[in-house]
This record gives structure tokens, C-alpha cells and sequence, in this order.
């Protein structure tokens, strides 16, 4: 399975380029910096979610409950870059748009979401 390049080089750059680094952040950027990322995964999972109906995550093997728990998954990412937007108020940074038409299948999305979970644990 080759995951479309564009979001692991999206992934990349959040994770290098946007990291906190030990010394030198304060809590406004570690803030926004959890918004970006929060704002990506939200549209990870919106958007593809959106695409993918049941009947997708059928026709890969994917059991009934897989898409109900990635919908979670979604709606908490959701509730989350809501909370952070509401904590910094005027000093949350104008979000990204970002654009996972590439992901096509819901393999891709399996996989994709393991990465897009993992720049945050990687940090
Ligand atoms: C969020 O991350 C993207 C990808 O690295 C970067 O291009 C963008 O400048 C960041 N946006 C903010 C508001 O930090
Ligand atoms: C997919 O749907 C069919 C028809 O409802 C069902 O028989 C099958 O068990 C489903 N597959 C999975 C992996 O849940
Ligand atoms: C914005 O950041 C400044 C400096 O860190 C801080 O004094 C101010 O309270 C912040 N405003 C909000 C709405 O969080
Ligand atoms: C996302 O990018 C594709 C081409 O890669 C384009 O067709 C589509 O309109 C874009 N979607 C949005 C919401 O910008």
C-alpha cells in the first residue's frame, strides 16, 4: 500500500518545521501549535469521513463498529481544536486549509490516520 506522498510530507513538516522545541516556546505557541495540529487531524477525519459512507468500510472488510469509532474519533478532534480556539481567544493563528482529496480509499484512511495520530505522539 503507497500512502498518497502529500500527507506524509504534510506530516513531516508539521512534525519537524512546527515541533516544540525544549526551550524557547511559550504557552501561546505550544497552544497554537496544538491547534494546527488538532485543525489537520479535524480535517483528516471530516473530510474523509464524508467520502467513505458504511457501505465503503464494508466493501474493504471493515466491521460496522470501525467507521462508528472513527466518527468519535473525529468529533473529539472537533470538540478539541473548538476548546483551544476558545482558550487563546484573539491569539489563536488564522487556521490552514487543508486538502485530503487524495486520500481515495478507506486503506488509505486506515493508514492515514495512524500517521496523522502519530505527529502528535512524536512530539
Ligand atoms: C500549520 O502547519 C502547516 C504545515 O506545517 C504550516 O504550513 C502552517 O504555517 C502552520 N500554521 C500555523 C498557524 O502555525
Ligand atoms: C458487510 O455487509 C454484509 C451485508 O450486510 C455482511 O454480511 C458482512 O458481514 C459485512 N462485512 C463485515 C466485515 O462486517
Ligand atoms: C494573548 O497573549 C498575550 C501574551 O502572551 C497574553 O497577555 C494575552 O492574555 C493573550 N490573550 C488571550 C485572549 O489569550
Ligand atoms: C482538493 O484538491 C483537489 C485536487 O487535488 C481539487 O480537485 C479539490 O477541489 C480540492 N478541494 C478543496 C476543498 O479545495
Amino acid at each position: 500500500m503507497i500512502f498518497p506522498y502529500a500527507l506524509i510530507a504534510l506530516a513531516a513538516s508539521v512534525a519537524y518545521a512546527q515541533g516544540p522545541t525544549a526551550s524557547g516556546w511559550d504557552d501561546t505557541q505550544i497552544l497554537n501549535y496544538a491547534l494546527n495540529l488538532t485543525d489537520l487531524q479535524n480535517a483528516f477525519y471530516s473530510q474523509s469521513l464524508s467520502k467513505f459512507d458504511t457501505q465503503s468500510f464494508n466493501s474493504s472488510g471493515y466491521g460496522p463498529f470501525v467507521r462508528t469509532g472513527f466518527v468519535q474519533i473525529g468529533q473529539n478532534k472537533a470538540s478539541q481544536a473548538a476548546l483551544l480556539g476558545s482558550i487563546l481567544g484573539a491569539n489563536a493563528t488564522a487556521s490552514c486549509t487543508y486538502n485530503f482529496s487524495q486520500v481515495s480509499n478507506t486503506a488509505d484512511f486506515t493508514e492515514g490516520s495512524q500517521i496523522v495520530e502519530n505527529i502528535g505522539e512524536s512530539n
